[in-house]
């Protein structure tokens, strides 16, 4: 089976969800036609890009992976999604705020929005991923001047809670994702 990684990652935490897809896919005998990042994939789907990225049309399967941003996959990612056809894609992503599956729900809802209807979706996945420590220092400052504020209280329980993420259950959890995503596709 052929497959692509292509994902978009600021600080990391989605970079290590790719690898773990590239790990899950080479103990599956997977072959890797294309890895990276989305910045530099476009050019494989005929829009301007840094790189030839030659094996990406190939792929049976391509990962598609976002961080988060105002809800919704970042720029370059959206327009790497929207630039593509007659795949079949598996979203990945993570988010800063966690533990609750109708906040993953949405936030995929926003980013399927960028997929044309000839690709299909074959599976989804989200964890949460940390924050860059200026986020609390800033929830921090609010909360210093509004120290009654429920909802910056709870953001800072959140961002703590974020510091661990992606952990060995996120990524085990990715791994079961794929694997069942893959045999319900591919089923006959
Ligand atoms: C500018 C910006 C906007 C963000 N917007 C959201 C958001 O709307 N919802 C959310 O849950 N997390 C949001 N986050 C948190 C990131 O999505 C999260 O930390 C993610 O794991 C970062 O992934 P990366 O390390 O692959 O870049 C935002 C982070 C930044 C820097």
């Amino acid at each position: 089976m052929k497959y692509a990684v292509v994902y978009a990652s600021s600080t990391g935490n989605t970079g290590m969800l790719a690898h773990e897809i590239q790990t899950y896919m080479e103990k599956r005998n997977g072959e890797c036609v294309w890895f990276g990042k989305a910045a530099d994939a476009v050019s494989a789907t005929g829009l301007p890009g840094r790189d030839s990225a030659a094996g990406l049309p190939e792929a049976d399967i391509l990962f598609a992976g976002f961080w988060t941003d105002k809800g919704n996959c970042s720029e370059e990612m959206g327009t790497f999604l929207e630039s593509l056809h007659g795949k079949k894609l598996f979203l990945f992503g993570t988010a800063g705020f966690g533990g609750s599956e109708e906040y993953f729900s949405r936030i995929l809802g926003q980013v399927r929005g960028h997929i044309a209807g000839d690709n299909k979706v074959i599976g989804t996945y989200m964890c949460q991923g940390k924050m860059p420590v200026s986020v609390k220092a800033r929830y921090e400052k609010m909360l210093e001047s509004d120290p009654e504020n429920e909802r910056m209280k709870a953001m800072i329980t959140n961002f703590d809670q974020a510091l661990s993420h992606p952990d060995e259950r996120d990524l085990a959890g990715l791994a079961d994702a794929v694997e069942d995503s893959i045999r319900t596709c591919f089923a006959d």
